[in-house]
């Protein structure tokens, strides 16, 4: 099905809607494969994925028609790929300038890309880059936002959705045509060379930033304060004075004491 709701210039201008899907990101890859060139800003939408993914591998579990999975396709083949994390924070701090209206301050990005309301989950990204030689060909932006689900199941994380926060049903397109803008302005920002407000913007939305808090290091608890993220998106710790620097399998963020 194919519709035009979005405003803006590109993302979300050719839009499809699939009633099922194994995940919106293999759709769109499989696409990129088979057919003809897509054009950039295109988005899969799915009502329901049997297959969706999240990061490390995970699965990602949403009740079908209750909430927001899409994949946008992005070409940045203007960005070096030394800088492919600038991307994540672009489409982090896109998500959440789209966002800000429904949560105000309480919403923020967990590092590396996950959106938080507070110390819950109420969304995340699978931003998967397809390189060729020195440059980021394609990019399949793909986005889980839990809208309209009453309660997830026992032992999967922390998440929530608008439903359980403002306790109301949202329009699905509504929010997804609110979150193509807001990610193609902070595109198109980055497209433009601004990278700075975009790592300012990250930093600001940074869940834990410049405050105490417990990590789990190599099996420890150990505690220590945020205090950036490098250019290639390594999470900067500070432990007693001691800077140090993960990636994402290499230190996991306990529940706020
Ligand atoms: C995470 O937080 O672990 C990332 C979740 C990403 C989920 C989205 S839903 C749409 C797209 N298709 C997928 O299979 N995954 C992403």
């Amino acid at each position: 099905m194919q519709n035009n709701i979005i405003s803006g210039l590109f993302v979300g201008q050719n839009l499809v809607t699939l009633k099922e899907v194994d995940s919106t990101n293999n759709y769109l890859k499989e696409l990129l494969a088979n057919s003809k060139p897509l054009t950039e800003g295109t988005v899969i939408m799915a009502e329901a994925q049997h297959a969706g993914r999240g990061q490390h591998n995970n699965k990602w579990l949403s009740e079908p028609g209750k909430n927001l999975t899409f994949s946008i396709l992005l070409k940045p083949s203007f960005l070096p790929i030394q800088q492919q994390f600038d991307l994540t924070r672009c489409i982090s701090i896109g998500v959440i300038n789209a966002l800000k209206p429904y949560f105000g301050i309480a919403l923020k990005v967990k590092w590396p890309n996950d959106i938080y309301v507070g110390e819950r989950k109420l969304g995340g990204m699978l931003i998967e880059n397809q390189l060729q030689g020195s440059q980021i060909r394609h990019s399949i932006v793909g986005i889980g936002i839990n809208v309209n689900q009453d309660n997830f199941p026992e032992g999967s994380g922390t998440p929530i959705s608008f439903k359980q926060i403002l306790h109301r049903d949202y329009h699905l397109q509504t929010i997804l045509a609110e979150l193509c803008k807001g990610i193609e302005v902070s595109y198109l920002q980055l497209k433009a060379g601004r990278v700075e407000g975009i790592r300012n913007a990250y930093i600001d939305s940074l869940l834990a930033f410049n405050e105490p808090r417990y990590f789990k290091v190599n099996g420890n608890v150990v505690s220590g304060v945020i205090t950036g993220v490098t250019g290639e998106g390594l999470l900067q710790v500070n432990h007693d004075g001691i800077e140090s620097r993960y990636n994402l399998k290499e230190i996991e963020f306990l529940k706020n004491q």
